[in-house]
């Protein structure tokens, strides 16, 4: 295992990323999902070689891609699947759109379940279909599916079940068993489901992450996942996404895909994550969850310490903190006075849907460091 550290701020202020040119240089930027640690070397490496040999013309029809997603998951999950059944495409989101666009007429319903990754809203729109909002239920101690909600949503005509597995922004790791009955009621009305697993390499080893295809026939039959390297390995602006199908029905979906939408990957995101597939990264992998266990305990341990009133759950993927700032009654969107007067850039939660108000989303794939100082200013807001 390697130890993945994140880089000093100093450093981090040289990027010219999203993350680091949104805000001014005294706000600790938490919000939007890409994270501060250094490049895994065989992705450096990969990236470094095309660099010199000028490597920067279209992907080739023929690419490594999908063999490597397909060992890749074999090795981290245990999930046998044909790299034949893939096909890659510029970022989750645009696989999601191509295939909700075939999947379901104009103004059909595809079931989201908020509070969820904001873009889902506008992804099924885009589609042409119609968002149907099924609440996550809270139980007190996690989050888990609403199976029936999703079927008096199906009975009322939903053709699809836009899926976040593992869950931004709760970081829940749904059960195997949850999954299994989705399947069967999706399987039961002749819908389908999307699952959106971007987020799966980071699902820690004993969260119990099954990927969606691999947990039972009925979701073999009805599912399509969205996977891609980006998450992990901080690959987003390179752009590249695979979209996997294991039967044939789901399959012929991808096949019949215009070849625009292949052609739309990444050079470089493709080179990018066919390193980070590789058994090379595996290392590096297993050392940034290392990392990320201690940062999802650091946050709760700096919420108990500095501002009791949060509460939040211990994510069990991710670099996500989901946390309820209710109490502190800062209103309905706590992350605009956090931002104003403490220097914190937090991700609003009601943009997750109304669920999330008075909620913030902040992100620890950093520094220790940054997280403590990060936390103590907000608490600074408490004891004003
Ligand atoms: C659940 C989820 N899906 C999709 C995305 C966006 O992925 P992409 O940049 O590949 O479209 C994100 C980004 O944070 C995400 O959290």
């Amino acid at each position: 295992m390697l130890e993945v550290k994140a880089l000093p701020l100093a450093e981090l202020r040289q990027r010219t990323s999203e993350k680091w040119r949104e805000y001014p240089e005294d706000v600790l930027p938490l919000f939007v999902a890409e994270t501060d640690f250094p490049l895994a070397p065989a992705i450096t490496t990969a990236l470094q070689r095309a660099l010199d040999a000028g490597d920067t013309g279209y992907v080739a029809s023929r690419t490594p891609l999908a063999t490597a997603y397909a060992a890749f998951a074999e090795r981290r999950f245990g999930w046998h699947v044909d790299p034949a059944r893939m096909r890659s495409t510029a970022d989750v989101s645009m696989g999601i759109v191509e295939i909700l666009r075939r999947v379901t007429q104009p103004g059909e319903g595809v079931i989201v379940m908020p509070p969820v990754y904001p873009p889902f809203y506008d992804l099924v729109e885009e589609a042409g279909a119609d968002v149907i909002r099924v609440p996550l239920l809270d139980t007190g101690a996690g989050w888990e599916l609403d199976h029936s909600g999703i079927r008096t949503a199906l009975e009322d005509g939903a053709r699809a079940v836009l899926l976040c597995s593992p869950h931004n922004p709760t970081g829940t790791v749904h059960s195997r068993a949850a999954l299994e009955q989705l399947a069967e009621l999706v399987e039961e009305f002749d819908a389908v489901v999307v699952s959106d697993e971007i987020h799966a390499p980071l699902a820690q080893p004993d969260a119990g992450f099954t990927p969606f295809l691999a947990v039972s026939e009925a979701a073999r039959r009805v599912g399509f996942a969205v996977v891609s390297a980006s998450k992990a390995f901080n690959l987003a602006g390179l752009k590249c996404a695979l979209m996997v199908a294991d039967d044939d029905r789901t399959h012929a979906v991808l096949r019949e895909l215009p070849i625009e939408v292949v052609w739309r990957t990444g050079q470089f995101g493709l080179l990018a994550a066919v390193a980070a597939f590789s058994e090379e990264s595996d290392a590096w992998l297993d050392g940034l969850l290392r990392t990320l266990d201690e940062n999802r305990v650091l946050v709760q341990d700096l919420l108990a310490r500095h501002l009791p009133g949060a509460r939040y759950r211990v994510p069990e993927a991710g670099y996500l903190a989901w946390i309820d700032l209710r109490a502190l009654e800062w209103g309905d969107n706590p992350a605009r006075r956090i931002l104003r007067e403490a220097r914190v850039a937090l991700h609003d939660g009601a943009a997750f849907g109304a669920e999330g108000t008075g909620y913030a989303r902040l992100n620890f794939g950093t520094s220790p460091e940054i997280l403590a100082e990060a936390i103590e200013r907000i608490a600074a807001l408490v004891r004003r």
